[in-house]
C-alpha cells in the first residue's frame, strides 16, 4: 500500500524498456506505481522507433538480399525477387503495434496507472504530467536519449530528403543515392537495409574507422566487410554543410583534419550521429539536479540520483545507450526502491550490430585490456567453422581475450552470421568470472557457429583444432 502522503510509492517517467521494465518490477513487488509517458504509445525509444522497428526492416531486407543471389544462388535457389515496400513497411508497423500494446496489456495485468502526458518536476516528490499532478514517494526519470543534431544539416523526415533514424525507418521509397553521416550502429543498421534494397550508400566517417568503441580488430574487418558489401566509406571525414533543393540534398564533405572540402549528391541524406540524453522540459530546475558535461544525470551504483527520492536510468545516465542496459537497470532500481539489492554489472554488457554479418561484443577491447595489464588473444576465422562454412557464411572471427596470468576472460568479439546468438554465452561465461579454459573444455554442440567460441578460447592457452 502507498505511503499515505503520496499518491504513489513509485512514479516512472518515461516508458522505453528502462521505464516500463522498472515499472513493471516494482508493482510485482507490491509498490503502487504509475508511469508517466508523453509518446502516445508505451515502449519508448526501443519499440517505437528504435530497436524493433529497425529490426524489422533488416530481417526483411536481408531476406531480399539473399534471394537477390549470393548465399542462395550458391545453395541452388535462383529466384528473382520483387520488392512491395508498403509491406515491408506494413509488417515493420505491426510489429511496433503488437508489442507497445503488449506493455501496455502488462501495465494493465501489473496494475500500473499510465498517465499520459509530459512529465516535469515541480518538487523532488510532485511531477506534473500534462494537466495532472501526480506525487510519489520515489521517483525514476527514464526519460532516455533522442537524436544528436549536426550544426548545418536540418533534418526534416516529413520532406524524407535529410532524415534521422526514424524518418529513414519510413522512406516511402528506396533513394538512389543515400548518405549517411556517421559511421555508428545506426548507419550501419539503417545504411544496410536500403543498400540492400537497393540505394548506392555512402558513409561518411569522422573517425578513421568505423564502429567506435569496438575492438580495433573488428572495426577494420567490419570496414572490408562492408566495403566488399558495396558501400562507399569515407572514413577520416566530417558533413561541414547541408544544401536541400526540391528531392536532392547537396553535402559539403572536408577531411576531419582539415583540407580541400568537395560536394556529394544525394536523394536522402541519413544524419546518425549519436544520441543525447532527454533532460530538456523535464524540470530539473525544480530540484536542483545537475546534469554532467555530457547532459547525462549521474548516478550512484543503486540508481540514486544526488536528489533524495529521485532514482535516475537507461540512456539518461552515464553508460552504453542500449535496451537492455536500460532494462536491467529498471529492474535494479526497482528492487533498490523495495529495500531489496538491485545490481547491474557494467563490466559485462554485450552489444551487437545488427548487421549481416552481425558484429558483437561483451567486455574489454584488446586496446583496452593492454592498456590494463599483459593479456593473452586467441583468434579463430568463421572460415574454418563447419556450419560457417556449410552455411555459405565465410566471414568474420571470433577472439577472446583472457588476463594472461589468471587466464580470466576480459572481452569477447565475434563477427558471425549469428553473433549476437553466439555473445550471450560469452556474456554468461564472463558474468561467472569464466578463464579461457572453462570455455575451451565447456561441450559445444556440433555444428554450430557457437563452436567458434570454443575454438578461439582454446587458441588462447593452447592451439584450436580446426586451423
Ligand atoms: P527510451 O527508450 O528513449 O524511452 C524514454 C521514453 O521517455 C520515451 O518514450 C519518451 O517519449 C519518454 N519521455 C521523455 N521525456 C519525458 C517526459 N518529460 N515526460 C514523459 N515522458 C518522457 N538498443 C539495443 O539494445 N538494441 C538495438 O537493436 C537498438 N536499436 C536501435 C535502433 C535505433 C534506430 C535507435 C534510435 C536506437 C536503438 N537502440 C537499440 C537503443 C535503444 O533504443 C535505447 O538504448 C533504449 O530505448 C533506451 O531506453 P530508455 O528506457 O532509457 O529510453
Ligand atoms: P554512434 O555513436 O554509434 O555513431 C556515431 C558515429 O558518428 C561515430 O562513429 C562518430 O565518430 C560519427 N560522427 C560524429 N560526428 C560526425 C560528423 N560530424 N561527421 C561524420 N561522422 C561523425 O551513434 P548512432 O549510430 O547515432 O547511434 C546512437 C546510439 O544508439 C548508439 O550509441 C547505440 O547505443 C544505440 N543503438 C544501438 C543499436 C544496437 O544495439 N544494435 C542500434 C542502433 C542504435
Amino acid at each position: 500500500m502507498a505511503d499515505q502522503n503520496y499518491d504513489y510509492d513509485v512514479l516512472v517517467i518515461g516508458a522505453g524498456p528502462g521505464g516500463y521494465v522498472a515499472a513493471i518490477r516494482a508493482a510485482q513487488l507490491g509498490l503502487k506505481t504509475a508511469c508517466a509517458e508523453s509518446r502516445e504509445t508505451l515502449g519508448g525509444t526501443c519499440l517505437n522507433v528504435g530497436c524493433i522497428p529497425s529490426k524489422a526492416m533488416l530481417h526483411a531486407s536481408e531476406y531480399f538480399e539473399a534471394a537477390s543471389g549470393g548465399a542462395m544462388k550458391a545453395m541452388g535457389i535462383e529466384v528473382s525477387p520483387k520488392l512491395n515496400l508498403d509491406t515491408m513497411h506494413a509488417q515493420r508497423r505491426d510489429a511496433v503495434e503488437g508489442l507497445t500494446k503488449g506493455v501496455a496489456f502488462l501495465f494493465k495485468k501489473n496494475k500500473i496507472d499510465w498517465k499520459s502526458g509530459h512529465a516535469t518536476f515541480q518538487d523532488a516528490h510532485t511531477v506534473k504530467v500534462g494537466d495532472e499532478t501526480v506525487t510519489a514517494k520515489n521517483v525514476v526519470i527514464a526519460t532516455g536519449s533522442s537524436v544528436t543534431p549536426l550544426p548545418n544539416v536540418e533534418v526534416d523526415n516529413a520532406k524524407g530528403v535529410v532524415v534521422d533514424s526514424t524518418g529513414a525507418l519510413e522512406l516511402p521509397k528506396v533513394p538512389k543515392k543515400m548518405v549517411v553521416i556517421g559511421g555508428g550502429v545506426i548507419g550501419l543498421e539503417l545504411g544496410s537495409v536500403w543498400r540492400r534494397l537497393g540505394a548506392e550508400v555512402t558513409v561518411v566517417e569522422f573517425l578513421d574507422q568505423l564502429l567506435p568503441g569496438m575492438d580495433g580488430d573488428v572495426r577494420k574487418e567490419a570496414g572490408k566487410i562492408f566495403k566488399k558489401q558495396g558501400m562507399e566509406l569515407k572514413l577520416s571525414h566530417k558533413v561541414t554543410g547541408c544544401t536541400v533543393k526540391g528531392k536532392k540534398a547537396t553535402l559539403t564533405v572536408e577531411p576531419s583534419q582539415g583540407g580541400e572540402a568537395e560536394t556529394i549528391e544525394a536523394d536522402c541524406v541519413l544524419v546518425s550521429i549519436g544520441r543525447k540524453p532527454n533532460t530538456e522540459g523535464l524540470g530539473l530546475d525544480a530540484i536542483g539536479l545537475e546534469t554532467n558535461e555530457r547532459g547525462q544525470i549521474e548516478t550512484d551504483h543503486e540508481f540514486r540520483t544526488a536528489v533524495d527520492g529521485v532514482w535516475a536510468i537507461g540512456d539518461v545516465i552515464p553508460g552504453p545507450m542500449l535496451a537492455h542496459k536500460a532494462e536491467d537497470e529498471g529492474i535494479a532500481v526497482a528492487e533498490n526502491i523495495a529495500g531489496q539489492t538491485g545490481i547491474v554489472n557494467h563490466d559485462v554488457i554485450p552489444s551487437v550490430v545488427y548487421t549481416w554479418p552481425e558484429i558483437a561484443g561483451v567486455g574489454l577491447t584488446e586496446e583496452q585490456a593492454k592498456g590494463k595489464g599483459k593479456v593473452k588473444v586467441g583468434k579463430f576465422p568463421m572460415l574454418a567453422n563447419s556450419r560457417a562454412k556449410t552455411n555459405h557464411e565465410p566471414d568474420g572471427f571470433v577472439k577472446v581475450i583472457a588476463d594472461a596470468e589468471t587466464d580470466r576472460v576480459l572481452g569477447v568479439w565475434c563477427i558471425a552470421s549469428v553473433a549476437g546468438t553466439m555473445i550471450a554465452q560469452a556474456a554468461q561465461a564472463m558474468e561467472f568470472g569464466a578463464t579461457s579454459e572453462d570455455i575451451a573444455y565447456t561441450c559445444h554442440a556440433h555444428p554450430t557457429h557457437s563452436e567458434a567460441i570454443k575454438e578461439a578460447a582454446m587458441a588462447v592457452t593452447s592451439k584450436p583444432i580446426h586451423i
